[in-house]
């Protein structure tokens, strides 16, 4: 029926972003044409090329019909060296996040393999753990300004903004995760030993929510403690709820301890929890989905970004869509390619972009 049909926008954007995302399109593609998932591809140009070409960012129109009609949206990457003040992919990725209000962005970090684990007498059982980073305030607002500009007594000021409504879904969210999977500890990471004002809410929030999740640990640990103890033993971290900015630092770092950005996936989503989300919007609101790494301008046009952070964010798309199994299939099979050496120079192997594409393809096509 036409009314089930799920309409996905994709938005390759900028640097290796069209050749990931491309690998990750032919798998859409083969489990729409070949196991019959109603998926609809709505292919965007928006970018860096785009907006240099006519100025367009994120039109209104574009925005009005993924909030009507979209289910998903696949985003590559934004970020292009010609653009050096970066305002496309503001707009654009701003735009989704803050405006679709999709206030969790959540990111497995869980290694696929031994063999990717950068630490000292360390696997893969030691690094699996999901960061809930609130994505809708703090730092990346954008409110504050310049004062003076260019003169010796400029100032320049980002608030950090920090709501309890804010604050408190972002940390239900982490629990109820942790609750649904068995998780037996949730920490959360702050700098509320500085931030006194913002991340005392935090702090407070925390505990608070905590009492209503019995038989679930709850810590808290300082972000930068945090990052000491990622790496001399990541295996403490189940379930971790922070803040935005500290969020998109440690997910790098947890990339780090997966093989890399190229293994890295994300979900931005809206989840329906208790008491703050009394919206009407609930889980069915349209989610984002985009690998954690940029565009690597370096690589892009060479055949050798990893895809496989895309193969997994297709993943976690198509879990949220309603097929969970296929979740798990995509990440065997990308555990597989690790194993197999089916993969790019990053994570050991000597294939390009697109082989390690015809790879994932082939095998996938045979498990139907
Ligand atoms: P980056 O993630 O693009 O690259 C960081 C490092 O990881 C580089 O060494 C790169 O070569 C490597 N890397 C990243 N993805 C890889 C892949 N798929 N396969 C193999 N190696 C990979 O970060 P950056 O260099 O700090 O940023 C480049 C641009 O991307 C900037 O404009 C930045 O703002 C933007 N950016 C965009 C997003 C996004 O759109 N979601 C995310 C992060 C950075
Ligand atoms: C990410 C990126 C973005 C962020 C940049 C491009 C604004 O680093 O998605 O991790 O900081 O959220
Ligand atoms: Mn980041």
């Amino acid at each position: 029926m036409a009314d089930d049909k799920k309409l996905i926008a994709v938005i390759p954007g900028d640097g290796i972003g069209p050749e990931v995302i491309a690998q990750a399109m032919r798998i859409l593609e083969l489990y729409r044409d070949k196991r019959g998932l109603p998926l609809e591809l709505w292919q965007l140009d928006l970018g860096a090329d785009r907006f240099l070409r006519d100025g367009t960012t994120y039109p209104k129109e574009v925005h009005a019909r993924i909030t009507s009609e979209a289910s998903a949206v696949l985003l590559g990457a934004l970020g292009d060296p010609r653009v050096p003040g970066l305002e496309h992919a503001r707009d654009i990725l701003f735009g989704l996040r803050f405006g679709l209000d999709l206030y969790a962005n959540v990111r497995p970090v869980r290694a696929l393999g031994d063999r990717l684990v950068p630490l000292r007498d360390r696997g893969a059982r030691d690094v699996d753990m999901v960061i809930f980073r609130e994505n809708t305030e703090g730092i990346y607002v954008g409110m504050g300004g310049q004062f003076k500009h260019g003169t010796r007594d400029e100032v320049a000021i980002n608030e950090d903004v920090n709501t309890r409504k804010g604050v408190e879904r972002l940390i239900r969210a982490g629990f109820e995760f942790a609750r649904a999977r068995g998780k037996k500890r949730v920490h959360m990471a702050d700098k509320s030993n500085a931030m006194k004002h913002a991340h005392e809410l935090w702090y407070r929030v925390f505990f608070e929510v905590a009492k209503e999740y019995r038989g679930i640990e709850a810590r808290h640990v300082y972000v930068d403690a945090m990052c000491l103890f990622m790496v001399q033993d990541p295996a403490q971290f189940e379930v971790v709820v922070t803040c935005n900015l500290f969020g998109d630092i440690v997910t790098d770092l947890g990339a780090a301890l997966q093989g890399g950005l190229g293994m890295a996936a994300s979900a931005n989503l809206h989840p329906k929890v208790a008491r703050c989300c009394d919206d009407g919007h609930g889980d069915a609101r349209v989610a984002l989905f985009e690998p954690v790494h940029g565009s690597a301008p370096p690589l892009a046009g060479k055949d050798v970004a990893n895809p496989l952070a895309s193969v997994l964010t297709v993943g976690m798309m198509l879990a949220h869509l309603g097929w969970p199994e296929e979740e798990t299939r995509l990440e065997r099979l990308v555990a597989r390619a690790i194993a197999e050496k089916k993969c790019t120079r990053d994570v050991g192997g000597d294939m390009g972009t697109r082989a390690v594409g015809d790879w994932v393809l082939g095998e996938l096509a045979q498990g139907f």
